[in-house]
């Protein structure tokens, strides 16, 4: 990662911006890559991102009223409809079009809102991850939001190298054989040539820890994948299958006897400072099982926040480091080859980035 004053993020990319449930009435500030932006739901339902920057002097429409389904802003009451056009100013009736603000792509899928930062005429909908689970009446689904005082190449490194679980997360989806079971790591490309990095690591006969002891009942020993694809800039899913040990899938690629969690997250740079840490536990066991929502709700959330509380911490002391001239550098091994692999192609998106 670079804290230099270069930008270190790409723009031509989908971040999720929001939680569904965060965006109704109210106007709802949010910083997403260097750019500040207005957030609220019109009467037909739709979310709707402009630019928080009035026109006129800049004031913040963030802190104006919903009138109807436009924006008042709380400095010289000018509006704003849901495309940004300006509808109105105080003491004359011809308004030019340079008064229009920004408004910025929108895609709500399942728990999640996604906002295209690239040309806004243009979002490219081939790059919006799919997310199934959210929709599929099959599996349910938890999520939630932390933000990090932390560069987003600092949550990439930590969601790509599992091994910190068995310290950072010991008693809740730590255990030792995570950080002695070697990994894999490879590349490859979507359908759309979009870059993936995968990670995997397979457990065999291992300690089944309380994150999935206590929701799916299974006891040790158990066979536990950990299967990651990671959607550079900002989407990353953990496949887990864990299963009693010895059980494989069936040749038709039912798995009855396993049980499958896909964690989700969404990795939104605020700036080169801070970010959003969107995550999603997704299962399908326990459907419509209201104390397994509960459980893994907390669970996850206490997850997220042991990560959030180390990640503030080294961005702090790498910025000092960098600040004083004391940054002594990095010694990276077999575990990093998934994160050394997402440094080099968000390097590659980022300086080939033209938005
Ligand atoms: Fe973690």
């Amino acid at each position: 990662m670079s804290m230099s004053t270069a930008r270190t993020y790409p723009l031509n990319a989908w971040y999720v911006i929001a939680r569904s449930v965060e965006v109704g009435d109210e106007l709802l500030a949010r910083k997403v890559a260097g750019e500040h932006l207005v957030l609220y739901r019109t009467s037909a339902g739709e979310p709707v991102a402009l630019a928080d920057r009035c026109s006129h002097r800049q004031f913040p429409l963030s802190q104006g009223q919903r009138v109807g389904d436009e924006i008042q802003c709380s400095y010289h009451g000018l509006r704003f409809d849901s495309c940004g056009t300006c509808t109105w100013v105080p003491g004359q009736d011809r308004i030019p079009s340079r008064a229009n603000v920004p408004n910025r792509p929108l895609v709500e899928r399942g728990a999640w809102i996604w906002v295209w930062m690239g040309d806004p005429a243009h979002p490219d909908h081939d790059r919006l991850p799919a997310t199934p689970w959210f929709t599929d009446p099959e599996w349910a689904s938890v999520d939630g939001l932390e933000p990090l005082a932390a560069h987003y190449g600092l949550l990439i490194d930590n969601l790509l190298d599992l091994s910190h679980e068995t310290f950072l997360h010991a008693g809740f989806i730590g255990t030792p054989e995570v950080a002695e079971t070697p990994i894999n790591t490879s590349t490859s490309t979507t359908t759309s040539g979009r870059p993936i990095v995968h990670v995997s690591r397979h457990m065999s006969g291992v300690d089944c820890p309380p994150f999935y002891a206590e929701s799916t009942g299974l006891q040790s020993p158990i066979d536990r994948w950990q299967d990651i694809d990671y959607h550079a800039p900002g989407y990353y899913q953990l496949n887990v299958r864990v299963a009693p040990e010895g059980s494989e899938p069936d040749a038709d690629g039912s798995d009855p006897e396993a049980a499958h969690v896909v964690v989700l997250y969404a990795i939104t740079p605020v700036d080169e400072h801070n970010t959003l840490d969107f995550w999603a536990v997704c299962r399908n066991f326990g459907v419509g099982n209201a104390e397994t929502d509960a459980f893994l709700t907390s669970m996850n959330r206490t997850v997220v926040l042991q990560d959030v509380a180390a990640l503030d911490l080294l961005h702090r002391r790498l910025v000092e480091a960098r600040t004083d001239g004391t940054d002594t550098g990095e010694v990276s091994f077999k575990i990093d080859t998934g994160g050394l692999a997402a440094r080099r192609v968000l390097a590659d998106l980022t300086s080939a980035d033209v938005a």
